[in-house]
């Protein structure tokens, strides 16, 4: 039975969605839309839409998000067909028939099955024959014990064109070819496809043989002969030795993918049962998804050459669209120029481990490669690669594990290029202490009132938490307060006597006309006369705060890191605060997918800020702790 899209519109459009919810939830109009009390979570407050029109839900409380069917599915726990039956029925729409010709076609399958089978034996008794000695030295040579070769139903297609037409003439030519067993070209003489190989059997889930492999037994073009396409193989919808591999794979919960049949074979025998191969193609979609019916995060082990870290990439990128919580790709990278089979056999099943316990996360794949693929050094490369990695992240089709992807590369991006780059030592400063000459007359310009301080003060102001810490930092190290004149102008940080604490701050350092760098000693000094000692001693008492720049024995240049990058955060908080708060007012009015993606993304920024401040809160404990063991 097919469900097309078309028949899913269909049910979508002739279903009411508020009616649908309406049965277990109780809703009232809003506008255009419908809301409730959201019953994925717990609330008191409504904020939990149906919008009829466009026939989503979406909770602004838990992001809870979707239509009819998945209405059905996550709210009624019902399986996806049967939530589809449900409606379908509630609709008077018929369920799609399955066709008269689809029983024909299993009919078939069923005689091609026959022949496959009988194809098989055919083949293992050659194997075991006079002619087979070849295929036997060959197995032999590459260490593939006779119990596997019986496992995997190795056998032998003897040298001839016509032995194996011969041997299934039951059958008839039209039968055989249909199998792929035989060519007919232009109506000639039918004759065997495979010749003198080491042959393979490819089996469905099922374990019935639908297609073979073919090796060379000695060199020669090609090494590999697949069966072609035929009714029982679908080149790109199968993975050899899934057969075996998912059963073994539901005990490990692992599951690896190799180039090729010869290593799963290997891996097999050396104890790694839970292996399948693509036959000679790039992973496909249909792969994919066969993949993650076992597990969800299956392992590609791929060369280490340029040709499997391009396949390794290719996959990845293959797989981006078709992630959903919980389901990724890892990837084990083989030394160079090594295969599993070649590993294996030279150094055995505990090297082999010893390699997936290195296995990447599908994101470090993704993000070493986009680093790695141009020059990063000025900032139109870095916005380059910003934007190729929101490119990548933007292919998720999944919202959550979208907006994951964002925060997570966001994250990375900050934390590669904003401690090494050091932004604020490059610009020339606001205030140019270095070019003043003592004594000269100097009157500071007002601070340049900036798209970020508009948008502060439209946000309503900076965490004063932060920044308290931020101006006992400045306290602590007033060298850095030239650094940060641009943006510490442009703040206007929390009323009150912290505020006014922060603008004489910056106003003392800004008339210091000494020679010698502004201390934290004469700083203080300077601001008791203007009556600030109380409030500036209470801030210099380090252990209030949880930062190194607060700690009077921190080391020196990471508390100057961390200063920067607390002043970074505490100035990107508000932008991305007022960002959201549009953003939500905007989709209130209009709930586009768009909109609910921006909005997404803004809270995982938000998160994303979060968390880069409870790294620096971390930091300072580590290095505290390895501080008290120094000692
Ligand atoms: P490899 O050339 O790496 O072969 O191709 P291998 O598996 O290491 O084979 P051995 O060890 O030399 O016997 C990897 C896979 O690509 C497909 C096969 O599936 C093979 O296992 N292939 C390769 C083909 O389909 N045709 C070819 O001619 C070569
Ligand atoms: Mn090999």
């Amino acid at each position: 039975m097919s469900l097309t899209p078309a028949f899913l519109d269909e049910l979508r459009a002739r279903t009411s969605l508020s009616a649908l919810v309406g049965k277990t939830v109780k809703l009232t109009r809003a506008g255009r839309e419908m809301k409730g009390c959201c019953p994925f979570h717990n609330e008191k407050t409504p904020s939990f839409y149906v919008n009829d029109d466009k026939g989503f839900y979406h909770c602004f409380g838990c992001s809870a998000h979707g239509d009819a069917i998945r209405w059905m599915t996550d709210h009624q726990g019902l399986p996806f067909i049967d939530a589809v039956k449900e409606l379908a029925a509630a609709a008077g729409l018929d369920m799609p028939e399955q066709d008269a010709r689809a029983a024909q076609r299993a009919e078939r399958a069923k005689s091609l099955h026959d022949v496959m089978q009988a194809a098989a034996d055919f083949f293992t008794q050659q194997l075991g024959g006079i002619e087979g000695a070849t295929a036997r030295a060959l197995l032999e040579r590459r260490g593939v014990s006779a119990a596997t070769a019986q496992a995997f139903g190795f056998g032998y297609s003897p040298d001839s064109r016509g032995r194996l037409r011969a041997a299934l003439k039951d059958f008839g030519d039209a039968m055989l070819i249909e199998a792929g067993l035989l060519i007919q070209v232009d109506g000639k003489e039918p004759y065997d496809r495979f010749r003198g190989r080491l042959m393979i059997p490819i089996r469905d889930p099922r374990g019935r043989v639908i297609a073979f492999g073919g090796r060379i037994i000695g060199e020669g073009e090609p090494k590999y002969l697949n069966s072609p396409d035929t009714p029982l193989f679908d080149k790109g919808r199968t993975l050899y030795n899934l057969e075996r591999a998912a059963p073994a794979a539901r005990k490990t919960d692992r599951l690896f993918v190799v180039e090729g049949y010869m290593d799963a074979i290997a891996l097999a025998q050396g104890g790694v049962g839970e292996v399948v191969a693509p036959l000679g193609t790039a992973l496909t979609e249909h792969q994919l998804e066969r993949l993650w019916r076992v597990v969800d995060v299956p392992i590609l082990c791929l060369d280490g050459d340029g040709a499997g870290q391009k396949a390794a990439i290719r996959a990845a990128h293959r797989a981006l669209p078709m992630l959903a919580p919980g389901r990724s790709l890892a990837f084990v990278t083989l030394p160079d120029g090594q295969d599993p089979d070649d590993l294996m056999r030279a150094k055995g099943k505990p090297a082999f481990e010893a390699l997936v316990r290195e296995a990447e996360p599908l994101v470090d794949r993704l993000w070493k490669h986009e680093l790695a693929a141009e020059p990063l050094n000025t900032p139109e490369q870095r916005a380059g690669l910003k934007r190729r990695l929101a490119d990548l992240a933007g292919s998720i089709a999944d919202t959550s594990v979208k907006s994951e992807y964002i925060a997570e590369f966001r994250h990375r991006f900050d934390e590669q290029f904003a401690r090494t780059r050091q932004p604020f030592q490059q610009r020339q400063p606001f205030y140019p202490i270095a070019q003043r000459k003592p004594g000269q007359k100097w009157t500071p310009p007002l601070p340049p009132v900036t798209e970020d301080a508009r948008r502060l003060r439209a946000a309503g102001g900076i965490d004063p938490i932060l920044s308290k810490a931020v101006v006992a930092g400045l306290l602590r190290h007033p060298a850095e307060i030239a650094r940060h004149m641009e943006v510490l102008g442009s703040l206007k940080l929390a009323d009150g006597a912290l505020g006014r604490l922060f603008e004489a701050v910056v106003e003392v350092a800004l008339a210091d006309t000494r020679a010698a760098p502004l201390d934290s000693g004469r700083l203080v000094t300077i601001l008791a006369q203007s009556g600030f000692d109380t409030i500036a001693h209470d801030l210099l008492r380090a252990d209030a705060m949880p930062y190194s720049f607060t700690r009077a024995d921190a080391d020196a240049n990471q508390a100057r890191e961390d200063l920067d990058e607390a002043i970074a955060i505490l100035v990107t908080r508000p932008e991305v605060d007022a960002a959201l708060a549009e953003a939500t007012s905007a989709m209130m009015e209009r709930f586009t997918d768009e909109a609910f993606q921006r909005q997404v993304a803004l809270v995982n920024e938000q998160r994303a800020l979060d968390q880069r401040l409870a790294n620096l809160v971390q930091a300072n404990e580590d290095a505290r702790a390895l501080g008290l063991e120094d000692d």
